[in-house]
Order: structure tokens, then sequence, then C-alpha cells
């Protein structure tokens, strides 16, 4: 059997996002119930500068993808596990772009949002109601990715381990 990995760009950059992920969640969820300090908003500006980062690396990461073989899982998986996998696959595309997007906007509205000492433009109208729409679904995004990452892993755990098709492991694909 051929094994068919990732391309070198694609696994690199999504074990540095699963990096940014896990880490961003953990400070966001922190910083949120710290009181009010000057070490609380350090961290607020840390953490808006890598989730911004995080936003550039998904467009590099989404171009590189559209130009690189996507190993195959027929006939490795069951039809049901694969489409399984590419929803979870596609939900956590789309929550990596959610959940920094709707940072960027209800931190960009009324007031300067700076990311690395850099000033980005406000690219949404003024409106307190798109800001508070924002906030109210930032946090929760970023847990339901979490609910979704736990499912992914729980997933390549289950074909590595527990799974009596060896072809099955689709792990070293990602590695
Ligand atoms: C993939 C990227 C990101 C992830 C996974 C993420 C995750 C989180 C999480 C889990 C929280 C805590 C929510 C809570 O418990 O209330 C949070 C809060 C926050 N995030 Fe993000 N975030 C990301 C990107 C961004 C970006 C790009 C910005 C702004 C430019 C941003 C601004 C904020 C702010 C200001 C808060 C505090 C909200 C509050 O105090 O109520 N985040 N984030
Ligand atoms: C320890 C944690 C992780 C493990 C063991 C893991 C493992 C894998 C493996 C084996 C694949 C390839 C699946 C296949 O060939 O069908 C994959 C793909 C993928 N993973 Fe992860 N992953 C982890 C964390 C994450 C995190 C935190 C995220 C994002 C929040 C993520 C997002 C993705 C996405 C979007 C794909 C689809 C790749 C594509 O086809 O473009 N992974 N992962």
């Amino acid at each position: 059997m051929i094994l068919m990995k990732y391309s070198l760009p694609l696994r690199a950059i999504h074990w540095l996002m699963a990096l940014m992920m896990v880490g961003l969640i953990t400070v966001g969820w922190y910083m949120a119930g710290l009181d009010r300090s000057p070490f609380k908003f350090e961290l607020y500006g840390w953490h808006k500068s890598f989730g911004f980062l995080a936003l550039l690396l998904l467009v590099a990461r989404l171009l590189i993808r559209r130009r690189s073989p996507i190993p195959s899982s027929k006939g490795i998986l069951a039809g049901w596990e694969i489409g399984l996998s590419h929803a979870t696959h596609w939900s956590l595309y789309l929550l990596m772009l959610l959940v920094p997007l709707s940072g960027y906007i209800m931190s960009s509205i009324g007031r300067e949002l700076t990311v690395f000492g850099l000033t980005l433009p406000n690219l949404v109208p003024q409106s307190d109601a798109l800001q508070q729409t924002a906030h109210s679904l930032h946090g929760p995004m970023a847990y339901l990715m979490l609910a979704l990452m736990l499912l992914h892993l729980a997933g390549a755990l289950k074909h590595r381990l527990f799974d009596d098709r060896p072809q099955a492991d689709v792990l070293p694909r990602m590695l």
C-alpha cells in the first residue's frame, strides 16, 4: 500500500495551528476570568496579536491546500467515517475563521485594534449591536471548537489504537 502523506507545508501548518488554537483557548479562558489589572490587559494584547496571526495562517493554509494533493480515505475508512471526519475537519476550518473574525470585529469597533504594535483598519461599520453579537459569539464558538478538537483527537486515537484495520491508522499521514 502506498502511504500518501499530507505535504510538508500542510503538516507543519497543521501542528503549528493546533498548538496555537490550544494556546489561544487556554489564554482566552484564563484572561477573561482575571480581575482588571495591567497583567490582564497585557494578556489581551498578546491574545489579539496571536489570534490575528492565526487568521493570517488560516488563509495561507487554505491557499496552500488548494495546490496540494490531499490523501484519500476511499477504501481505507467506511463511508460514514469519511463523512464524519470531513464534517469535523470543515467545521474546524469554519471555526478557525469565525472565531478570530469575531475577535477582530468586537475589538475594532469603537477602539483602536493594534497587533504586534501595528494598528489595523476598522473593516466594519460602527455598530453596538454588531459588536455585542461578535462578543457574545466569540467565546461560545471557541469552546465549540475545543469540543470538536476533542472529537477529532478521539477519532485519530481510535483509528490508531482500537482499530483492527491497520490501514485505518491515518495519523502517519499528518506526522
Ligand atoms: C483562533 C483564534 C482565537 C481563539 C481560539 C480565541 C479564543 C478565545 C477564548 C476561549 C476566549 C475566552 C472567552 C470567555 O470565556 O469569555 C477569548 C476571549 C477574548 N478574545 Fe479571543 N480568540 C481568538 C482570536 C481573537 C482575536 C483575533 C481577537 C481580537 C483581535 C480576540 C479577542 C478576544 C478578547 C478581547 C477576549 C475577551 C473577551 C471578554 O473579556 O469578554 N480573540 N478568546
Ligand atoms: C493532538 C491533536 C491532533 C491530532 C492527533 C490530529 C491528527 C490529525 C490527522 C491524523 C489528520 C489527517 C486526517 C486524515 O488523513 O483523514 C488531521 C487533519 C486535520 N486536522 Fe488535526 N490533529 C490534532 C489537532 C488538531 C487541531 C487542534 C486542529 C484545529 C483546531 C486540527 C485540524 C485539522 C484539520 C482541519 C484537518 C484536515 C486537514 C485537511 O484535509 O486539510 N487538528 N489531524
